[in-house]
């Protein structure tokens, strides 16, 4: 088999070294890729290429392309391939809006009974900030309907906060909500669906403040670990009743089977799971601690997403236990510099799993080439065990201006 992974970041490289390991496929190819990935390897293809990568494909006789990030999947990338007789994982564009319009999630959650938080829409700035006239009591949430690459919701504090927030994100005609908050625990919970059957992968849980003890700004993801010790049993069950098979059920009901990666945002709060959001693709880091902990082909699993024969395709996870440790360029999540030489790469236990990110691999070596550089992955019986080792070896890796968090899984270990 042949595999075209779409995307640049770990994600991608995550999915293309799991293929590869567990004999899914004979080659795999990435476009863009990083600089973990094979230069022979590499096609110059960017992910809202849709031409480029159905030419790549043909050209190629690639069997089975993977999208990774959500701009391409809800730009149409897979109705755009299945049009062109191409195999491909992932939603069309009508079931990607369940990431794309969190409105449209809305609609779904409240039509199916999927527990998630009460909320308010607006469909101008100026509705919106008559709202905010009437508001005494902060913290509140405000979310854009649109994707905002992490950027499209804001936690204000105080009236100020949240004037600054409408100021900076919501256009005058910006669809926008107002979410009731709910506090306690975030897990990132994904499930493969064709359309028909969902089934669950092991839980997860992202860092994504930018700083030890959750302080600082957003980023992508600072790290993850899996599986997350607040997912018991009975509450991954709840998951699987509650929001993922009537998500699934709901979504062909309303005539648009949702084939792909279906991941639920939650929060568990006491007893309450509320889902927070839903992404249409693997998480950045999450994958890269779900799939090292997989038993089972990658490669079969995607092919019963797209051929609608997921229910007679069996897999099951490890109980090792998986960290990854981001580490990114010197000022990231704001502005940093590329090109920094990455050392020490080659002394580093081979029990440790680098996925590159922002990488690339030059006649010089490796140098950085985005904010998110390396994700330092390891497993172990325990989850200290997983971590010790990770936080061992990522010091023998180090490039001008690089930092990541040293309490990643802080809260499995309470
Ligand atoms: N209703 C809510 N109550 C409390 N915190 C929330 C709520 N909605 C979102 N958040 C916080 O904001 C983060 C981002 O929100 P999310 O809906 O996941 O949007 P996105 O990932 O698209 O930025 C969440 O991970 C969570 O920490
Ligand atoms: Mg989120």
């Amino acid at each position: 088999m042949k595999y075209l992974v779409v995307g640049s970041g770990g994600r991608e490289h995550a999915i293309a070294w799991r293929l590869l390991n567990d004999a899914s496929a004979r080659e795999v190819f990435a476009a863009p890729g990083n600089g973990g990935i094979d230069e022979k390897y590499r096609a110059n293809i960017q992910a809202d290429d849709f031409d480029g990568i159905a030419r790549f494909s043909r050209d190629n006789k690639i069997d089975v392309v993977i999208i990774g990030p959500e701009g391409p999947l809800s730009n149409g990338i897979v109705d755009f391939l299945e049009k062109e007789k191409i195999h491909v994982f992932g939603p069309s564009r009508a079931a990607a809006q369940l990431e794309g319009s969190k409105l449209f999630a809305k609609m779904i959650m409240e039509k199916y009974r999927i527990p998630t938080c009460g909320y308010r829409s607006f469909s101008s700035r100026a509705d919106l900030l008559k709202h905010i006239d009437t508001i005494r009591s902060y913290p509140i949430v405000i979310k854009l309907d649109g994707l905002a690459a992490g950027k499209g919701v804001g936690i204000p504090e105080n009236r100020i906060e949240a004037l600054e927030f409408i100021n900076a994100m919501v256009g005058e005609k910006s669809s926008v909500f107002v979410e009731e908050l709910v506090k306690g625990e975030e897990a990132s919970i994904l499930g493969i669906s064709d359309g028909e059957t969902v089934k669950m992968l092991i839980s997860a849980q992202d860092h994504k403040r930018v700083f030890d003890g959750d302080r600082g700004p957003n980023t992508g993801g600072m790290g993850a670990y899996s599986p997350a010790p607040v997912m018991t049993g009975e509450r991954l069950k709840r998951v699987y009743d509650d929001i993922m098979v009537p998500a699934v059920r709901g979504m062909k009901k309303e005539g648009i089977p949702f084939k792909g990666v279906i991941y639920a945002g939650i929060m568990i709060s006491g007893e309450d799971i509320s889902v927070l959001e839903f992404n249409a693709r693997f998480g950045d880091p999450e994958t890269q601690v779900i799939l090292p902990l997989l038993n089972g082909k990658l490669g079969d699993i995607i092919q019963g997403s797209i051929h609608g024969r997921l229910d007679k395709i069996d897999f099951s996870f490890s109980n090792r236990h998986c960290i990854t440790v981001v580490m990114a360029s010197g000022g990231y999540p704001g502005d940093y510099e590329r090109g920094k030489k990455i050392e020490g790469l080659e002394n580093v236990s081979d029990n440790i799993i680098v996925f590159h990110a922002g990488t690339n691999n030059e006649r010089a070596g490796i140098f950085t080439n985005g904010g998110r550089v390396l994700n330092v992955t390891g497993t172990g019986d325990s989850i200290q065990s997983a971590r010790s080792l990770v936080y061992g070896e990522i010091g023998k890796i180090s490039f001008i201006g690089a930092h990541f968090r040293k309490d990643i899984a802080y809260r499995a270990l309470g």
